[in-house]
């Protein structure tokens, strides 16, 4: 998505733009020191925790987390995407968001006559309902009333074939744009017909309350399918939009948590029974760009699923992306229903106090997490546990350090029978254990290094707050041999600032925006460096030895071992000495 407008043309942007500025005209800031600070827009505190730095042109609220640049700042405030949000700055500093064509072309400007058709179909749709009884009894059935089939502006589309054709597409344009929003299907022989006939209608909204797709439910029982989308348009993407966000934000002021339940009716349902915190995805799994947007919208998240086998999977599936994206303060359960129930037959049935009591029984998902681990293997032996680690292992790496990870390793540990400390220090390690007879060269991480960042993690964060540290790195590629963890995502940031020296710590993290390491740059962003300015230096310096030190090791590792195999040649032999007094028992 990111990928669509040029990068360069975002770098331009972030340097032009002042973050202070874009905030302090929606969240009146106050100068505390060299910081800005404001209660934070984005949770309910009485003293201010919200602070934005000039110097990184970042934001960070240090009581729920909130944080990003100028562009994620508008995008959550005021519910833009991303393109939305580099429009509304681009216009606020006098820039063109170019236009070009090819992959990298950018996304046509949001087309206002697809948004235009969308809402004229959602109002004719609900004329439709009130004129037939059929649609309106069938709701009526479902235990539905008018008030909240109006909140969800649910609709009917009768059975004709030229409903919305007739209706909404009385000119060449105006059916050109029914056909690109999806409401038309062209005929092989020419002209169009309806795509949806005789079906409920439930229109879908994207965070702004504008109608962007449909989903359409059959009248008759054993109509297919059961239920039909939109297809992909311009404005519609089924794997990013969830069903019931924007109603959601609506009926409730304050979003404490989001059910996430499997279907339209579920949702309705439920806000027919006083439940107003449910959203679905659109007949897919949940994608990790699901759970960040829920997790922007509410703290906690309580994924329910079918207590069938079917449920289970799905619920591992969401239970893998929703872990990474964790951290302090976000909270992620699951609760499975009793077996042939789904939330609109099980609140329908006991209504919403036993519903919100099941909800209240949800299981925390590193919990969960923990139960389907335990299944694949069986702890009472050592060769179980250590194999429990395996398992865990590519988890718990993608956690951010916080309370959260550290409840899961304190966990793990204690179901392994290992030592806290010890279990972190194997989950740390990247490396083959060593088990050479002789002392490889020592490259003692140097003595600054703050606990809890890894040498490359503080390097990092040394880039992103001082990019002008970049050269003293000499070129990076040299240590594109090396399996230290993240090293080519080290790499790729010291080419990056080699090659545009003037960014910004945030223009750096606008060009992973969207990707893996998203996440990663920004805690190191926030990450506050016990250092002073002045220190930046000579810090950085000690890890491009450690650097350095690590080719080394590994260059000595290398030849040792050939050594050991078929011996060395006589250039590498003198090399191997080079490495310093052999002890001992080396070889010769
Ligand atoms: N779904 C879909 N396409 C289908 C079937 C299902 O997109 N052919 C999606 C819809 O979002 C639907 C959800 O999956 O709401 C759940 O489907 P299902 O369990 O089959 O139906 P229910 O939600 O129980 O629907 P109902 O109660 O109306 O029978
Ligand atoms: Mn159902």
């Amino acid at each position: 998505m990111a990928g669509r407008i040029p990068q360069q043309f975002i770098d331009e942007l972030i340097s032009r733009v002042d973050i202070v500025e874009v905030i302090d005209a929606r969240v009146p800031l106050r100068k505390t020191g060299r910081d800005y600070t404001a209660r934070c827009p984005f949770h309910e505190e009485k003293s201010p925790s919200f602070t934005v730095s000039p110097t990184k042109q970042f934001y960070h609220c240090f009581g729920c987390q909130a944080h990003g640049t100028a562009i994620s700042f508008l995008m959550e405030y005021e519910h833009l995407d991303f393109i939305e949000a580099v429009h509304e700055l681009a216009n606020k500093v006098g820039l063109e968001v170019p236009k070009s064509s090819g992959p990298d072309a950018v996304p046509a400007p949001p087309n206002t006559e697809l948004y235009d058709i969308l809402e004229q179909a959602t109002r004719l749709y609900r004329e439709q309902l009130r004129e037939h009884p059929v649609a309106v009894d069938y709701l009526k059935q479902r235990g539905l009333t008018g008030a909240v089939a109006a909140e969800f502006a649910i609709g009917y589309a009768p059975p004709g074939w030229d409903t919305a054709l007739q209706n909404l597409g009385k000119t060449g344009r105006s059916q050109q744009s029914l056909l690109e929003a999806g409401l038309l299907i062209k005929k092989d022989q020419g002209g169009y017909y309806d795509r949806f006939r005789n079906r409920i209608m439930f229109p879908i909204r994207d965070r702004r309350g504008r109608v962007i797709g449909f989903g359409g439910r059959v009248l008759d029982k054993d109509g297919t399918p059961k239920y039909l989308n939109s297809p992909e348009t311009p404005v519609f993407h089924k794997g990013n939009e969830l069903y019931g966000l924007y109603e959601a934000q609506q009926a409730l002021r304050r979003l404490e948590r989001l059910l996430v339940v499997e279907g339209y009716m579920d949702v309705v349902a439920l806000a027919q029974n006083g439940i107003h915190y449910a959203v679905a995805t659109l007949g897919t799994a949940t994608t990790p760009e699901h759970v960040e947007r829920l997790f922007r919208a509410a703290p906690e998240l309580i994924f329910c699923f079918d207590g069938d086998r079917a449920g289970r999977e799905a619920a591992w599936r969401a239970v893998e992306h929703a872990l990474p994206n964790l951290r302090d303060g976000r909270q992620a359960r699951v609760i499975f229903l009793p077996e042939g129930d789904d939330p609109d037959s099980l609140v329908r049935r006991e209504g919403r106090e036993q519903f919100e009591q099941r909800i209240a029984q949800s299981v925390p998902i590193s919990t969960f997490y923990y139960e389907g681990l335990l299944k694949q293997t069986d702890i009472s032996s050592m060769e179980g546990r250590a194999r429990l680690v395996e398992l865990a292992r590519p988890m718990l790496s993608k956690l951010n350090a916080g309370v959260l990870r550290h409840m899961m390793i304190t966990k793990l540990a204690e179901l392994t029978h290992l030592d806290v400390n010890a279990l972190s220090r194997m989950l740390a390690g990247n490396a083959r254990p060593v088990t050479t007879t002789t002392n490889p060269p020592s490259s003692r991480p140097p003595h600054t290094f703050r606990s809890g960042l890894t040498p490359l993690r503080l390097g990092i964060s040394l880039l992103l707050h001082a990019p002008k540290l970049a050269p003293r790195a000499g070129n990076p590629q040299r240590w594109s041999g090396l399996t230290t963890r993240g090293i080519n995502l080290w790499i790729s940031i010291l080419e990056l600032l080699q090659a545009t020296p003037h960014l910004t710590g945030s223009a750096i993290l606008e060009h992973w925006r969207g990707t893996k390491q998203e996440q990663l740059l920004t805690d190191l962003a926030m990450e506050e460096l016990a250092i002073p300015a002045d220190g930046y230096d000579a810090e950085f310096l000690g890890i491009v030895r450690w650097l350095d030190g690590q080719l080394r090791e590994q260059r000595w590792a290398y030849l040792h071992d050939k050594c050991q195999r078929e011996g060395l040649s006589g250039e590498e032999k003198r090399e191997f000495l080079t490495f310093g007094e052999p002890s001992s028992n080396a070889p010769h």
